[in-house]
């Protein structure tokens, strides 16, 4: 059913799945309390341990850090409390080494405040940069928009003047309308590119192809809006500025300069409903998809049962054009923990279900160990809470590498974050001994996906389990097939196999299975089996 493309870029490395690793939280390597990017090279036999191929790392760069580097003050450089360029320069020449490559985090919808064409324009009422962003003269009208981290979308300077921000009053929106700013991202991929990072995750691009019309125009306002001014769910402007044409055309623009370097550009973008497969199908369309896809976010907010699951991916699956790559997801550096969702039992089922996919999968640091959500973090000035609101910085505390102090993170007294509550029993060092623990099915599962011929080089199929609370699917090359079965409950299901299979390739649960070569098998509570 589904031929993977053997030319895209995606395809290179060999190891398709894509780790995201929050820098600040991966292993601080000079003691300050911070990640940094030394600290992940330190890591990095980990990380080829684990069979990952890429390397996504959140923004890198200078930044006062209002919005964690998502704020950025220099695109051609490194945050001091993450190392120096030659830093970078060496990540990326030793995760080479061991056949990974680096993907950047770009931010293309705005800058900080701290960038130097916005700092001109805050010193100049004439300044030659004005154009760069959205910007309204005293006594010129505005719009009703609203910020996504709250409050009006329109900021005012001392002498009247008024910009535009979609996310924090600090990240300052650009205008695509002048040609300077893509001119500038395209500088920065070039720069990046050029000393050998493999590709970047673009940031929030469904909203940067707005014009200054775009922000100008009223938004109905949504009539679920509590009102209270910091809601991120008023988000009424939204229609107005995302998925405009002119976000098709820096996605294609990056895509371009991405293949001129046989790199892959991975981009943000969620439709309004972040299952809608059309909505991305609209996206796949607009892009080389040889160099560029979008990270998929149904998995993020759907109800986790069977028939849900399965419903959205084979909607989305059956949208994705013959030779684009998917990128599926259960968890990221905004949303909770995926093991905080649906149990530690069910986080094998998702690991298993999202390493089982066609394309290149993400997971985020710590998932594959099943890290939770912290109750209690150091909560850092994160503009995007608000009352009632999940806090990211709960699924963003430092990874949990053994029991001793920080959980091994840090030798620090304090670190920047506090590590989860429960380091002492779900660590790294503890999964290494244990040979049911979630890193070891993980690193099993990347296996199947990097070495079996039938994931390499086969034909993706779904199955039809003969039971609502399975999901079930197979890889097939020939006479040869990897067949997939979830059990999505707490209890033993029955579900259907396919003929031919022999032998158990894995299991989420001990002891084995007892199947016996069946056309049936009888999955125990939350199990996840992989038979050949
Ligand atoms: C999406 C990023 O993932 C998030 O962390 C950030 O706050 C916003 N974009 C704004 O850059």
């Amino acid at each position: 059913m589904r031929q993977l493309d053997k030319a895209s870029a995606f395809r290179k490395p060999q190891k398709r799945t894509i780790i995201e690793l929050y820098p600040w939280s991966i292993k601080d390597s000079n003691g300050d309390g911070k990640g940094d990017l030394r600290g992940i090279i330190e890591m990095l036999d980990y990380y080829e341990a684990l069979g990952v191929g890429w390397i996504w790392l959140p923004p890198t760069f200078p930044s006062p850090l209002k919005d964690r580097g998502y704020d950025v003050q220099n695109y051609f450089g490194v945050h001091p409390d993450l190392g120096t360029e030659d830093d970078m320069k060496e990540l990326i020449r030793e995760a080479g080494k061991r056949g990974m490559r680096i993907m950047l985090d770009l931010v293309v919808n705005h800058v900080s405040d701290q960038h130097p064409w916005f700092q001109d324009v805050l010193k100049n009422p004439e300044s030659e940069f004005t154009g760069c962003f959205v910007i309204r003269q005293p006594g010129e009208s505005i719009s009703n928009h609203i910020s996504i981290f709250g409050g009006s979308a329109w900021c005012e300077l001392k002498d009247g003047r008024r910009y535009y921000r979609t996310f924090d009053n600090t990240q300052v929106d650009l205008n695509y309308d002048d040609p300077r700013v893509l001119e500038m991202i395209e500088k920065v991929m070039r720069y990046w590119f050029e000393l050998g990072i493999g590709g970047f995750r673009i940031d929030a691009v469904h909203l940067a192809g707005k014009t200054v019309q775009d922000c100008l125009t009223d938004a109905e306002p949504n009539k679920e809006w509590t009102g209270h001014p910091k809601s991120r769910f008023a988000l009424h402007h939204e229609a107005m500025t995302e998925f405009r044409p002119g976000t098709f055309k820096i996605l294609r623009r990056l895509g371009e300069i991405a293949g001129d370097y046989d790199g892959a550009v991975i981009f943000e973008a969620a439709p309004p409903d972040p299952a809608d497969a059309d909505g991305y199908r609209r996206m796949y369309d607009e892009v080389d998809i040889r160099y560029a896809a979008p990270i998929y976010f149904g998995l993020l907010f759907i109800d986790w049962q069977a028939q849900k699951v399965k419903g959205i991916l084979e909607r989305m699956l059956d949208k994705v054009p013959p030779g684009a790559t998917f990128l599926p997801h259960l968890e990221n550096h905004d949303r909770t923990r995926f093991t905080s969702r649906v149990g530690s039992a069910q986080a094998f089922v998702g690991m298993a279900l999202v390493l089982g996919m066609p394309g290149n999968p993400l997971i985020y640091y710590g998932g594959e160990i099943g890290m939770r959500n912290a109750r209690h973090p150091r909560i850092a000035d994160d503009p995007s809470q608000a009352p009632g609101d999940f806090v990211r910085d709960r699924a963003r505390t430092p990874m949990q590498w053994d029991d001793s102090a920080h959980a091994g993170f840090t030798t620090a007294v304090k670190a920047w974050i506090k590590v989860c509550g429960d380091y002492h029993l779900r660590n790294v060092k503890r999964q290494e001994a244990n040979p049911r623990s979630m890193l070891q099915f993980t690193r099993a599962l990347t296996r199947f996906r990097n070495s079996l011929p039938e994931l390499q080089e086969g034909e993706f199929e779904w199955l039809e389990s003969g039971n609502a609370d399975v999901i079930s699917f197979r890889w097939r090359l020939g006479d040869q097939q990897v067949v997939y079965a979830l059990n999505f409950t707490p209890v033993k299901q029955e579900a259907k196999l396919p003929r031919g299979l022999t032998t158990i390739l894995l299991s989420s649960r001990r002891p084995p299975n007892s199947w016996n070569g069946d056309e049936s098998v009888t999955l125990r509570p939350d199990e996840a089996l992989v038979l050949r």
